[in-house]
C-alpha cells in the first residue's frame, strides 16, 4: 500500500514543475472525476484543466469552487453526452484548437444501472459506449497531444477509472461479439469493458511508450454512480449506506482524489520507455511496461490466469483492432 503521507508528499511536489500542467477529466461533474481535478488544481501552478460532462449546473458549482482552491487555473468546462462518439469528437477537437500538450488524460465517465441493452444512433450499447468506446476514441483522439507532453519530457499519461478486476477474474471474452450485440447481459458488459480496457492499455503502452496507462479500481467511493440504479431515491440510499457503511466501507472522497492525482502524476507508474526506472509490475506480468492495473490503494493488482490466457490468445491485438474497426465506422458518420 501506498501510505497516505507518501502521496501527499508527492503531490506536494507538484508545484515545482513547470506552470500550466493540462489535465482533460472527462467526467468531471461528479465523483471521483470532480475530487481529482480538486486535488489537481490544489496542487499544481497555473493549470489548464478541461472538465467533461452533461451537467451543466454542477459543472457551474464545481468551476466556482476550484477557482476558490487556484485563482491561477484555466478552467473550461465541455458539455458533452460522450455515450455518441461523435460528441467525443467535437470535444477533442475544441480541446485540440486550444492546446499543443496534454499531461494527464482522466477518464471516469460511467454509471451503474440495470437495464438491458440500450442502442445508440451509433449502434453500439450506451453504458459499453460510455464505459469503454468513448474512452478509447479520447485516448486514440489526443494521443498527439500526449505524445507532444512525452516529447517535451513532461508528464503523459492516461488514468482509466472503471475496475480491473472482472477483467483478471470473471471469463473469456467473447472475440466474435466484443460489442455484445447478441450476447448481451450486465455481466457481460461488465466483463468486456473491464478486459478490453486492461488489454487495449497493454497495447497501447507499446506502441506509446513515453506514455503511461493506468486502468484503476477506486474501491467504494461515495459519489453519484448510483444516480440513474435508484432515481429519485438516490439520496435516501446514498444517506443510508453512508451512514451505515460510510466509515468501513468507503474511501473517503478526498484521499480518493489525492490517491487518484497520484496515480495521475506519480514517476512509481513510468511509462515503457523508463521502465528501468521502476519495481512496479506492468498489466503483462512485466516489470516497467508502462501499463499498470491499480488498486485503490495505488498496489497493483496481482496478475491472474484468467488475464494471462487473455494475454497469450492475441487478446491486445484483436480488442484493439476490434476497437479500431468501431471507432473508424462511426467516426466516418455510420453506425457500428
Ligand atoms: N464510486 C464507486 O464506489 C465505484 C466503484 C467501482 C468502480 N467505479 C467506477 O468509477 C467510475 C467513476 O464513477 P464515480 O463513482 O465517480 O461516479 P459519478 O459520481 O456518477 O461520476 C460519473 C461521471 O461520469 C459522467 N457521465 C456519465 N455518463 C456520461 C455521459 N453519457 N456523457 C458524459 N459524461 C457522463 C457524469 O457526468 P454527467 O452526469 O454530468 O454527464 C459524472 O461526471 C465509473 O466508471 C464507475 O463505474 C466507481
Amino acid at each position: 500500500m501506498v501510505l497516505l503521507a507518501d502521496v501527499r508528499a508527492h503531490n506536494a511536489t507538484l508545484k515545482s514543475l513547470p506552470s500550466g500542467l493540462v489535465a482533460v477529466f472527462v467526467g468531471a461533474t461528479s465523483g471521483i472525476g470532480f475530487f481529482t481535478a480538486r486535488e489537481f488544481v490544489r496542487n499544481t501552478t497555473s493549470p489548464h484543466v478541461y472538465l467533461i460532462g452533461r451537467n451543466a449546473t454542477e459543472a457551474g458549482k464545481i468551476i466556482e469552487e476550484l477557482r476558490s482552491i487556484n485563482s491561477s487555473s484555466q478552467l473550461t468546462f465541455l458539455q458533452k453526452d460522450v455515450s455518441l462518439l461523435k460528441n467525443v469528437d467535437e470535444a477533442c477537437n475544441e480541446i485540440k484548437s486550444r492546446e499543443k500538450q496534454i499531461n494527464v488524460l482522466f477518464i471516469t465517465c460511467g454509471y451503474l444501472t440495470m437495464k438491458g441493452r440500450d442502442e445508440t444512433t451509433e449502434g453500439l450499447d450506451r453504458k459499453l459506449a460510455v464505459q469503454y468506446y468513448a474512452r478509447m476514441r479520447f485516448i486514440q483522439q489526443l494521443t498527439p497531444l500526449l505524445n507532444a507532453a512525452s516529447q517535451a519530457n513532461r508528464i503523459s499519461r492516461v488514468v482509466a477509472v472503471l475496475d480491473p478486476q472482472a477483467g483478471l477474474r470473471l471469463g473469456g471474452l467473447n472475440y466474435a461479439d466484443l460489442d455484445l450485440k447478441h450476447n448481451f447481459s450486465l455481466k457481460n458488459v461488465m466483463l468486456h469493458a473491464s478486459a478490453m480496457t486492461s488489454l487495449s492499455i497493454a497495447h497501447l503502452a507499446k506502441t506509446n511508450p513515453k506514455t503511461s496507462y493506468i486502468h484503476a479500481y477506486p474501491s467504494g467511493v461515495e459519489t453519484g454512480v448510483t444516480r440513474e440504479l435508484f432515481g429519485r431515491f438516490n439520496g435516501v440510499v446514498k444517506t443510508v449506506l453512508g451512514g451505515l457503511a460510510g466509515r468501513w466501507l468507503y474511501v473517503p472522497q478526498e484521499e480518493s482524489g489525492e490517491r487518484h492525482l497520484f496515480a495521475a502524476t506519480a514517476p512509481r507508474y513510468a511509462p515503457k520507455a523508463d521502465g528501468e526506472t521502476t519495481e512496479v509490475v506492468g498489466s503483462d506480468g512485466i516489470k516497467g511496461s508502462g501499463s499498470y492495473l491499480l488498486n485503490w490503494n495505488g498496489d497493483i493488482l496481482t496478475d491472474t490466469k484468467n488475464a494471462q490466457k487473455l494475454r497469450e490468445e492475441g487478446g491486445e491485438e484483436r480488442v484493439w483492432e476490434h476497437t479500431e474497426e468501431v471507432l473508424r465506422k462511426t467516426s466516418e458518420g455510420g453506425m457500428y
